[in-house]
């Protein structure tokens, strides 16, 4: 294996011509078991290769590439989750964050009044609806899965697709859509200026401006930022309580950051990367075909592509992936050890994985810890 060691220095490379990993990586000696050389993955294509080949590791590299298998991140280097920040043009107040949890739970935003975001982020179901695709206005059913919006403000693109930039741009978009909640922004203003509770907190949190659409994204994207999943039983265990976790779920950690590799996408402490792939989910039958992130660049490459989902509280947001087409996470399982369906244009990162019945099952005991401290809600009383 000392072949691996003398390229871990330059990243790694894959079968195929490109891969892109953006956490702190080391090569794992599969003899020993021992993380080796620790690395700053890089985006590597063609070019890269190409330039390593010249300075005569050519040999080394196509070794490596006969063992994706061995893309291994270092379980021990463990981070969790930083504080959350907030944009310098919405600070955090605890008024703020009190008013927009009282717009998130009022269907008064909606054009019936009968929906709310609750409806389907709802705190008991895991801050979702439990739905394979969520139902809108009428109780028709939409096209896409109701992610949940724990962590939410971890990420920097909004949405399945990634359509939307921040918090603040996403919350007018439910609000808007016609499917959806189906409201009218003018009328939004107009209707929340006319209750007195409203029109006062407005005031005292945002001054002279009051009511706006804007302010009413601001509110509720700052109340969206403090529903964390935290403490989770992998937190503690990395922490130093060892008892957190159970002999399946640790042999279920290594699986996930080795031979699983789930972690070259679900890396880092939310377990999302923050990017998009296409893992090979072929279209439903009967369904229009859902193009994701392809329909927002208009870039074939993205073709199929969907944001990575955080894998925290995971177990209380089934069913998953973005058309909500697996009720189980055995069913997720099986979905990545078969190495995806076959699609065009499918990532290289998905190949088969090859894992024993047991292997299965500590996985999911592992992903099983990663569900935060259960955290109760009080609704808030809305203004009258
Ligand atoms: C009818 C159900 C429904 C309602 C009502 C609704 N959402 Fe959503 N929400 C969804 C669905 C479905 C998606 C995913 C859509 C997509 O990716 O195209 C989503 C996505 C999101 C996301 C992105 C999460 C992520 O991880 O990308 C956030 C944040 C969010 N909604 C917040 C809200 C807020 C705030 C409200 C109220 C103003 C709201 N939602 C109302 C169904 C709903
Ligand atoms: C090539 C990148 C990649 C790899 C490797 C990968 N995932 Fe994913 N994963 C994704 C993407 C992207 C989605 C969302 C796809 C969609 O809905 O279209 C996803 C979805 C999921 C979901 C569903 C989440 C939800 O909220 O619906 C789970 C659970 C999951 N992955 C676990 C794993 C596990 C466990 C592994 C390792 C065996 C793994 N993933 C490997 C990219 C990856």
């Amino acid at each position: 294996m000392d072949l691996i060691r003398s390229i871990s220095s330059t990243g790694y490379c894959f079968r195929g011509s490109r891969i892109a990993i953006d956490t702190s990586l080391s090569v794992l000696n599969r003899k020993t078991g021992k993380s080796e050389v620790e690395t700053k993955a890089y985006m590597v294509n063609n070019t890269f290769m190409s330039r390593y080949q010249n300075f005569g590791l050519g040999i080394a590299l196509l070794a490596f590439a006969e063992f994706p298998a061995l893309l291994f991140a270092d379980e021990a280097k463990y981070q969790p989750l930083p504080a959350i920040e907030h944009p310098a043009d919405n600070p955090w107040s605890e008024e703020k964050h009190q008013l927009g949890k009282m717009l998130f739970f009022d269907p008064r935003l909606s054009g019936n009044n009968r929906m709310s975001c609750a409806t389907c982020h709802n705190p008991s179901l895991g801050w979702s609806d439990r739905l394979p695709r969520t139902l809108g206005r009428d109780q028709r059913e939409l096209g896409r899965n109701s992610p949940s919006i724990i962590n939410s403000g971890y990420f920097g693109k909004q949405f399945w697709d990634g359509r939307a930039d921040s918090l603040e741009e996403q919350a007018l978009v439910p609000i808007m859509g016609p499917t959806e909640m189906d409201q009218n922004l003018n009328k939004l203003e107009e209707e929340l200026k006319a209750i007195p509770d409203y029109y006062r907190k407005f005031k005292k949190v945002f001054g002279a401006s009051g009511v706006t659409a804007e302010n009413i994204a601001k509110a509720l994207a700052t109340f969206e930022r403090s529903v964390l999943s935290r403490n989770a039983p992998y937190d503690k265990y990395q922490q130093g309580d060892v008892s957190s976790m159970s002999n399946s779920a640790l042999r279920g950690m290594k699986i996930f950051f080795s031979k699983g590799r789930c972690n070259i996408c679900h890396g880092g402490p939310l377990f999302a990367d923050n990017s998009f792939h296409n893992i090979g989910l072929k279209p439903l039958k009967g369904r229009m075909p859902d193009l994701g992130r392809f329909k927002i660049t208009e870039k074939k490459e993205d073709k199929w592509s969907f944001r990575t989902p955080g894998l925290r509280d995971i177990t209380r947001t089934a069913p998953y992936m973005h058309d909500g087409r697996f009720k189980t996470l055995e069913e997720v399982i099986d979905f990545f050890d078969r190495g995806g369906d076959p699609l065009e244009n499918k990532s290289p990162l998905m190949q088969p994985l090859n894992l024993q019945r047991q292997e299965k099952a500590d996985l999911i005991q592992f992903l099983k810890t990663l569900d935060g401290e259960f955290q109760p809600v009080t609704l808030p009383d809305l203004p009258q």
